[in-house]
């Protein structure tokens, strides 16, 4: 595709909506955050400063930022560094030409350039940015930002504490090592050396005893499969991936049975404050030997005799209901990749090699060789994928623009919440459902990001 296409595209979408001014008439007016992409220093190791680091605000982790549901956004991302980006806002249903795809919706943003992100977030929830150019470096080097939607109404929490969970690849002096490998791109992805929360080892806040804490937590990580439970505190798990949940979600309580968060999933959960000043409430992670805290919330001062049960169900999003009649069935096989080397063909990097393939058929993801559609929905037909893993390896499925349902697996019993990322274990057959009502051409791949930049990747076009 070429630039001027995607300027003509522009320009039309401009014009649709009035302009300026007559877009908003009536509405709301709009919120605008601009994000600069530029290199940054952490202070992530003690007494160690982590140099070449990009951020969106120079030596700061990528802000969280903060939307309204049905309140217009405006997002300028300007491009400060040598090489090419592009804004991808996981999990939010947006126009096509917003969802900042190389190739796919939008010609890559050079050095110097500003590329002006526009929508109206149809749904509330929490949800995250990262680029889809240069996807590896840009997301291991730091930037993985989270986006909360706010409700319409205000659900009614005493505080809110957002965590950001993820790895980042240094060595003992604080600066980064290889951020992939050959071994792990083929393999589980590679893990960092240094696990964080907000860029921290652990995030410490105080919240009132007795209180109640929403909090949203993002695997914004390249890898990790994280295993979290909780210590100290009732509790409730009121969305996933963004979505109020419509079946339960065990609230894990034990090392045994933790939640599986893989990269690019949320979970918000409602706290109840212990109501005994100096007590504290526990994100854990099960780890390899053990177990870590992430997060440590202490109740202070008086107690505020709030009670769960005073929370009502978050308002459901307006998401359309798969119709499972008779709903046709599209397969996809994630798999090895009959291709090997991949040649560096366009300005959003490859690693040059591909182990992984959909169907078959790899493709580098963010890179401008193309590969065609995978399958191709009709707007407002219900189409149920087949996800077929014929590897013995995890990955997370994610798909743009769109929020399925799974609804059965061959391995185990599936909780059919409304998502975006769905993690397909091990010779998993899982089926998800959904109906194709945006439409463009909506990015479907593994967020482990060593497998889709080699090869686990593709698209789905909804015409
Ligand atoms: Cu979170 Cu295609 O991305
Ligand atoms: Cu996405
Ligand atoms: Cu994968």
């Amino acid at each position: 595709m070429k630039r001027r296409d995607f300027l003509k595209t522009s320009l039309a979408g401009a014009a649709l909506m009035g302009g300026g001014g007559a877009l908003f008439a009536g509405g709301a007016s709009p919120i605008t955050h601009p994000l600069k992409v530029q290199p940054a220093k952490y202070g992530l190791m003690p007494g160690k400063i982590t140099e070449g680091m990009i951020s969106t605000f120079a030596d700061a982790p990528p802000p969280v930022l903060r939307l309204k549901q049905g309140v217009p956004a405006i997002l300028p991302v300007e491009n400060a560094m040598e090489e090419y980006t592009a804004m991808h806002w996981h999990g939010l249903r947006i126009p096509n030409a917003m969802d900042g795809v190389p190739y796919l919706t939008q010609f890559p943003i050079g050095p110097g350039e500003t590329f002006q992100y526009e929508f109206t977030p149809p749904d509330a929830g929490t949800y995250w940015y990262h680029p889809h150019c240069m996807t590896m470096t840009q997301m291991a080097l730091g930037l993985t930002g989270v986006m909360v939607v706010e409700e319409a109404e205000d659900p009614g929490f005493d505080s809110e504490e957002v965590l950001n969970l993820r790895d980042f690849r240094l060595n003992d002096d604080g600066q980064f090592i290889d951020l992939y490998t050959g071994r792990g791109a083929a393999r589980g992805g590679t893990h960092g050396t240094v696990m964080a929360v907000n860029w921290q080892d652990v995030q410490r806040s105080d919240h009132q005893a007795g209180s109640l804490v929403r909090l949203r937590v993002a695997a914004t990580d390249t890898t990790r499969i994280y295993k979290l439970y909780f210590e100290g505190a009732e509790g409730k798990i009121i969305a996933w991936d963004g979505h109020p949940v419509d079946y339960p979600v065990p609230y894990p309580i034990s090392p045994d049975a933790p939640l599986l968060l893989s990269p690019g999933q949320r979970m918000d959960v409602a706290l109840r404050m212990p109501s005994t000043e100096g007590q504290d409430v526990k994100l854990m992670a099960r780890v390899p030997g053990g177990t870590r805290e992430m997060a440590v919330l202490r109740a202070v001062g008086a107690d505020a005799g709030r009670d769960l049960a005073e929370i009502a169900p978050l308002p459901r999003n307006p998401l359309a209901e798969p119709d499972l009649s008779n709903p046709r069935v599209e397969e996809f096989v994630f798999g090895w990749s009959p291709e090997g080397d991949l040649p560096n063909n366009g300005l959003c990097g490859t690693l040059g090699y591909t182990f992984w393939s959909i169907n078959r058929k790899p493709w580098a993801g963010d890179a401008a060789k193309g590969v065609g559609p995978l399958a191709t929905l009709n707007m407002g037909e219900t189409v149920v994928l087949r996800l077929r893993n014929e590897s013995p390896n995890l990955h997370p499925i994610h798909l743009h623009g769109l929020t399925f349902r799974p609804i059965r697996s061959n391995k185990r019993a599936v909780i059919p919440n409304m998502t975006d990322t769905a993690l397909l274990l091990k010779d998993e057959v899982l089926d998800i459902a959904l109906v194709a009502d945006n439409p463009g051409n909506w990015a479907f791949h593994c967020h482990v990001i060593e497998h889709q930049k080699t090869g686990l990747a593709g698209y789905i076009e909804v015409v």
